[in-house]
């Protein structure tokens, strides 16, 4: 690929220091993908400038009038604070036609609510878990269809904010206080979910109209507390020193008939082209005791530091950490109809 002019836009908190070698890993963790993206891309040769956004839309479209980059590097999850407000300034990158990598802003609407995603891959055939919305002030009422156990969660944050075992819930009387605690922590609606005991199993999609569906991938938790449910809480995504401690690995999904695997793969396919999410995505399913793929959640541009579950299944499949960031800039360039 020929050297570009990348521009990088992420939270201000996370624009990395230029240089993070004298860093301990406990330090440097939380600039991990922005460091990993900018890194890598000026290793392949790219001439790459950071910038933070948050609240001013002007310094995006200064830096895109301005620098005139070949092509945005979107590594931006919220703007005001609001996770439902990214998919905005991706709208905003399209009004200023300037390229722009991972999904386009229709993909990341479709994706983002746990509820309309779910609703609208039933239609297509893809096994969900039945759920319920709890918006905020209303009280909650559960449906007679939907048995317990339950799991309670944001309508639409992300990053399992909010999950913890305690969202896991057996009576009506945990239900109503789950629900009231995800409504006044995280300000959202609240969704209960059948809870589909069982393994957790991300596949990592790479591709706009045509997918590359990466190595079936497993999030596996071996010591456990005692009675503790194997799911993915803050502490599991976000400490190092508790997935330590818990055994909690990341890896190529083993022993899974090959059926189930080729089920799988293909519903991660119908569910990118259904919610037409573009670029790179991670597609979350959690498989019954009886094998059923179920869909959790999809999420497009999911994080990509080199340690993590997408660049790693991608490297399981031969794809380098390199290749991948420069892939995933190639299909940006080609939904804009550049060359590459
Ligand atoms: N219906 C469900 N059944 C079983 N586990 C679930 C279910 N929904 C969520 N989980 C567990 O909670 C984790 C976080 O839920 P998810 O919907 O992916 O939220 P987030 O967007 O915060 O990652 C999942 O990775 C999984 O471990
Ligand atoms: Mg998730």
């Amino acid at each position: 690929m020929n050297p570009l002019r990348i521009l990088c836009l992420a939270h201000p908190d996370l624009v990395p220091p230029d240089n993070m070698e004298e860093l301990s890993e406990k330090e440097a963790y939380v600039w991990k993908t922005e460091y990993d993206v900018m890194k890598t891309l000026q290793g392949n040769g790219h001439e790459v400038r950071m910038l933070g956004v948050q609240t001013e839309l002007s310094p995006i479209r200064d830096a895109v009038e301005n620098w005139k980059p070949d092509i945005v590097f979107n590594l931006l999850e919220e703007f005001h604070g609001e996770t439902l407000y990214a998919q905005n300034v991706v709208s905003l990158l399209e009004l200023l036609r300037v390229p722009y990598t991972g999904c386009n802003p229709r993909g990341l609407m479709l994706a983002r609510g746990k509820d309309l995603s779910k609703k609208l891959l039933k239609y297509h055939r893809v096994p969900v878990p039945a759920f319920a919305v709890f918006p905020i002030g209303v009280k909650v009422h559960r449906p007679g269809r939907l048995k317990f156990p339950l799991i309670v969660k944001s309508l639409w944050e992300d990053a399992s904010l909010g999950i913890a075992q305690a969202s896991i819930v057996d009576t009506d009387e945990k239900l109503a206080e789950r629900v009231a605690f995800i409504h006044k922590r995280l300000n959202t609606p609240a969704i209960a979910e059948e809870f589909i005991d069982g393994r957790e199993i991300y596949v990592g999609c790479l591709g706009n109209d045509r997918v590359q569906v990466l190595p079936v991938w497993e999030l596996s938790f071996s010591n456990l507390a005692d009675g503790a449910h194997a799911i993915a809480t803050e502490k599991v995504k976000h400490d190092p020193i508790y997935q330590e401690k818990r055994g909690i690995l990341q890896g190529p999904a083993e022993n899974l008939p090959p059926n189930v695997v080729t089920k799988i793969r293909a519903l991660a396919k119908r569910i990118c082209h259904t919610l037409e999410l573009d670029g790179y995505c991670r597609i979350d399913f959690r498989l019954s005791k009886d094998n059923v793929p179920y869909f959790i959640e999809a999420n497009p541009n999911p994080e990509i530091a080199s340690s993590q579950e997408y660049a790693q299944a991608a490297l399981h499949a031969g794809v380098s950490y390199a290749d991948l960031l420069n892939k995933i800039v190639a299909f940006g360039l080609k939904r804009a109809g550049v060359e590459v």
